[in-house]
């Protein structure tokens, strides 16, 4: 497939650091200088933030920052990217209580600032959920920084190969091999939904700022070809590439094929 798009080749090089920890220690302080920046400016911080196992020593350092370091998130409006379709908010695999165990619980986040998709109504009422999603981060002037993790398959968010660039939050279809990614936690492959509501490519793409932290060994390849290989929808963070304001922060493992 040929296209026009200009990849930012220099400007998209990737951070990288020794171990996981480094690189999460240095992804949490990007993301408390922003909550910081906003309070001097007596501006809400609006934040998209992801789930998975990649992001979870940054909320911990977070976590530290606000119990050791007095970081407060009174600022600090979220947005996640994704739920699975359908699930209650109240299931523990569910990433309502994801962020409420790895991060929400522990800081003084104010509840209504809080927004992750719902996913325990019927389908007629999605479309109109997810205008109304896209509608609260615009009134919200946007997301100043969104926080992506990456799947094996170059999703971000539930944006699976095929999504369009220009999709906004929608009811998606999860991709085989991301079903079979959350089939050890659910127990079964059977048990894994086959569906979700994620923020659209486009809806990222609008973010001020974008990191994207990959770690292991087993994200190595699809880094390389998110970074280095076509940019085409059946590798979503592909787009990326032709974007000045993302940064890549990897481990070496990640990092090990770039
Ligand atoms: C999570 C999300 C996904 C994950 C990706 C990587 O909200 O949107 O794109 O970031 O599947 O998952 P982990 O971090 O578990 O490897």
């Amino acid at each position: 497939m040929h296209n026009n798009y200009i990849k930012n080749t220099i400007l998209n090089r990737p951070t990288t650091f020794t171990n996981g920890e480094q690189a999460s220690t240095y992804t949490a302080n990007k993301i408390a200088e922003l909550i910081r920046q906003k309070q001097k400016e007596g501006k809400p911080a609006v934040l998209g933030l992801a789930t998975g196992n990649t992001p979870k020593l940054v909320y911990k350092e977070l976590i530290r920052l606000h119990r050791e370091e007095d970081l407060s998130f009174h600022n600090v409006v979220s947005f996640n990217l994704d739920e699975y379709y359908p699930i209650g908010t109240d299931h523990h695999l569910s990433y309502t209580y994801f962020m409420a165990e790895q991060l929400f619980n522990h800081v003084d986040i104010k509840k209504q600032n809080v927004h992750v998709p719902h996913s325990d109504f019927s389908q007629d009422r999605i479309a109109q959920f997810c205008i109304e999603y896209e509608q609260k981060i615009a009134c919200f002037g946007g997301l100043d920084i969104q926080l992506l993790g990456i799947g094996r398959n170059g999703h971000i968010g539930f944006n699976e190969p095929g999504s369009d660039f220009d999709s906004k939050t929608r009811l998606v279809n999860l991709h085989p091999l991301t079903r079979e990614d959350a089939a050890p936690e659910f127990g079964e492959l059977h048990d894994v939904p086959h569906q979700a509501i994620s923020i659209g490519i486009h809806t990222i793409m609008q973010a001020k700022n974008i990191l994207l932290l990959a770690l292991g060994e087993r994200k190595s390849e699809i880094m390389s070809k998110a970074l280095h290989g076509e940019i085409t929808n059946q590798v979503p963070a592909s787009i990326l590439q032709t974007m000045p304001h993302v940064e890549y922060v990897l481990d070496n493992e990640a990092a090990r094929l770039i």
